[in-house]
């Protein structure tokens, strides 16, 4: 589907974006491993979510949608799933397979697993060799890449896991693992990454600490839990409210309120860089749902300054880059963004692609070393059309992009926005953006 964005005014409104992925993947696949039934309010429906729902049920637990965003789940228990069938095929979604692949190394089964041409294309041995550590077998296509082939066992061996990278993807799979593993399981990553899981994990009776020491964030996990079913809210996703966020901070005179949105201090690295460039960001009715920080954002359009952003910021903000070199674009002066080499391996080579959309529609960016730098405020922005490369975020950005320039962004492969913001052409146009489908 190609989408294209044409220049708008000031945005208003009072809006909800829907529900965040890495808590709907995580409330999914915890809920399959209680004992009895959970509810999940707020779920995500996007398509990488529905992945995650459709190898649940593959692996025996019962899930049945009540409503929009409103789902039962009858869990089998920890080390309680069935041989899948067929393969389990997560479509486009790395939280989906790794963290499944984490709980499927304490089963004493073989699963297949696989994703579409993004995911095939992404690294699993950051996540195979930690489970292979404990005792799960792995054999993956060459580069360590899908499809792949997992069997796991059931009596796992608690390790201790150093991360070389931040990555709540990698230390969700080894705690999950670690549900599976007689005694102590532990994480030590460079910088926290986002804590969903370990929240989570410890609202349903795990045994989970945490804290810092000289050699980086260390997570513990003891094994052999039983895990209590819960009521799971989730909160509206961050990473999606960035995107209506700052083509309000752009556009002018706008206003607008993002309801309910996480705002764990894991996940608002955006805020705190928005506001360093001067962006008028209010928090609101701050409190907790399901252990999660959850508030809403009241957003006021105006001027911004580049800045400096540090590279241990980063994991705290690694889905907000893309975005994040769009605001650059309009602020005065170069923003360098730092340490970014982890975006070369998500849904697509991010650093590439943003480089070189950037350009194609005439604004200054360069790339040094794992350094992205983008130089504004553009003068006149021309028209361009950009493949998304079945990432979602590309997408999104090139799109908030065309209403923020001067000339009209046509988004080839558009469809993929659906895996994480299903609605988001209808909730932007509802603020005044300028979004139409122009072709397939
Ligand atoms: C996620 C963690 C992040 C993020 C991804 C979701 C998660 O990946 O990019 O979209 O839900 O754990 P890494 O932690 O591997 O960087």
């Amino acid at each position: 589907m190609q989408l294209r964005a044409a220049p708008h005014g000031a945005l208003a409104g009072d809006v909800r974006v829907p529900g965040d992925k890495s808590i709907s993947h995580r409330s999914l696949m915890l809920a399959g491993l209680a004992v009895g039934e959970s509810r999940i309010e707020g779920l995500l429906e996007g398509a990488d979510v529905m992945a995650t729902a459709d190898a649940m049920r593959q692996l025996g637990v019962g899930l049945e949608r009540l409503g929009p965003g409103s789902w039962r789940a009858l869990g089998c228990g920890v080390a309680g799933l069935a041989e899948p069938e067929s393969v389990l095929d997560l479509g486009n979604a790395g939280t989906g397979v790794r963290l499944l692949m984490g709980i499927l190394a304490g089963h004493g089964f073989t699963s297949f697993l696989s994703g579409d041409a993004s995911l095939r294309r992404r690294p699993m041995r950051r996540i195979a060799e930690p489970l292979q550590a404990m005792g799960a077998e792995v054999l993956a296509r060459s580069g360590g890449r899908l499809p792949l082939a997992l069997t796991g066992r059931v009596d796992l061996v608690p390790i201790t896991w150093r991360s070389p990278v931040a990555s709540a993807q990698i230390k969700s799979a080894v705690l999950l693992a670690g549900l599976h593993a007689p005694g102590r399981t532990t994480v030590i990553e460079p910088l926290a990454s986002r804590d969903h899981s370990e929240r989570m994990l410890r609202a349903m009776g795990a045994k989970v600490e945490s804290g810092a020491s000289a050699e980086g964030w260390v997570v513990e996990i003891d094994g052999e839990p039983e895990l209590a079913p819960q009521a799971f809210e989730v909160p509206a996703d961050p990473s999606s409210a960035a995107f209506p966020l700052v083509a309000a901070l752009v556009a002018g005179d706008s206003a607008l309120t993002l309801r309910g949105i996480s705002v764990n201090p894991l996940r608002t690295g955006l805020l705190t860089t928005l506001r360093e460039m001067g962006a008028d960001l209010t928090l609101a009715n701050e409190r907790e749902a399901a252990g999660e920080p959850v508030a809403d954002l009241l957003v006021q359009g105006g001027a911004l300054e580049a800045v400096d952003v540090p590279a241990e910021r980063a994991p705290s903000m690694i889905d907000e880059y893309p975005i994040l070199a769009v605001a650059a674009a309009f602020a005065r002066g170069t923003t360098r963004m730092r340490g970014l080499g982890e975006l070369r391996v998500k849904e697509s080579d991010r650093l590439a692609l943003m480089a070189e959309g950037l350009e194609a529609c005439g604004i200054e960016v360069a790339i040094e070393g794992d350094d992205l730098l983008v130089t504004g405020p553009v003068g006149a922005t021309g028209a361009a059309t950009i493949d998304a490369h079945h990432d979602h975020r590309i997408a999104m950005s090139f799109l908030v992009l065309g209403g923020l320039g001067a000339a009209p962004i046509t988004v080839q492969g558009a469809e993929t926005i659906l895996t994480s913001f299903p609605g988001f052409a209808d909730l932007m146009n509802g603020l005044g953006a300028s979004i139409e489908e122009v072709g397939p």
